[in-house]
């Protein structure tokens, strides 16, 4: 059966707070989880958009879309952060987040925004439309806990070159203390992107 991908509607609430929960809390991670649906739930004014992916009624996907800023010399710009993005562990692996971020791309860019940001795999999302936020003059929030192939962009219409500085995200993402990463994890993200580009040198 095909899937629908459509925005989130309020009456969504309750079932995307658990697919963000089942996703992020996959492997024993429960509390991380429930800390991420938090995230999205806490977002109040700085919440702009989310999408859904529908099967039969039930939810099996989520992408939230949210405001935050670049610091540029010039103004304060805003710019949009896609996280977080989750599908039910038992739907991976099906295309399900591939249609999620094409059609949140396609949301923050009509929406006017110069860019979108995000902090995840450039394996997965270089292959989908982002590139190194870095190569544009574009600083992460969390400045010494971010890879720098982690923290990644997709540029608009709107966007011009003096629209360079670091990203800044509202109060919440630090009051989860959700910016960037904090070891063992940084420092196991940080060999994993070492030893993938040692590979592609080699090859
Ligand atoms: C990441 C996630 C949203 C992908 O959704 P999905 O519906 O499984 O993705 P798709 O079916 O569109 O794409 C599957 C591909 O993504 C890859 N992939 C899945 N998770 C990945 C990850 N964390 N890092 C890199 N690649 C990943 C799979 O290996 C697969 O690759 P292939 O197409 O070469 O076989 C989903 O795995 C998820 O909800 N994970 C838990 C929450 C999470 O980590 N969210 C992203 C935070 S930045």
């Amino acid at each position: 059966m095909a899937f629908e991908v459509r925005p989130e509607q309020p009456v969504d609430r309750d079932d995307v707070l658990r697919v963000i929960a089942a996703a992020f809390g996959d492997g024993g991670r429960e509390e991380h989880g429930l800390q991420v649906a938090d995230i999205w739930a806490s977002l109040g004014r700085h919440r702009r958009a989310g999408l859904v992916v529908e099967q039969g009624g039930h939810v099996l996907g989520h992408v939230g879309l949210s405001s935050a800023w670049v610091d540029a010399r010039r103004l304060l710009v805003e710019v949009w952060v896609l996280s977080p993005l989750s599908v039910l562990p038992e739907r991976q692996g099906q295309g399900i987040g591939t249609a999620l971020v094409e059609a949140a791309v396609g949301t923050a860019r009509r929406s006017g925004v110069p860019a979108l940001f995000l902090e995840g795999s450039p394996d997965y999302y270089g292959t989908r439309g982002f590139e190194r936020a870095d190569r544009h003059g574009f600083l992460p929030a969390a400045l010494e806990r971010t890879p720098r192939p982690a923290f990644q962009c997709v540029l608009f219409e709107g966007h011009e070159e003096w629209m360079a500085g670091q990203l800044i995200y509202p109060a919440v993402w630090w009051e989860h203390d959700a910016a960037g990463l904090r070891d063992p994890r940084l420092a196991e993200v940080e060999e994993r992107l070492r030893s993938a580009s040692a590979e592609s040198i080699e090859s």
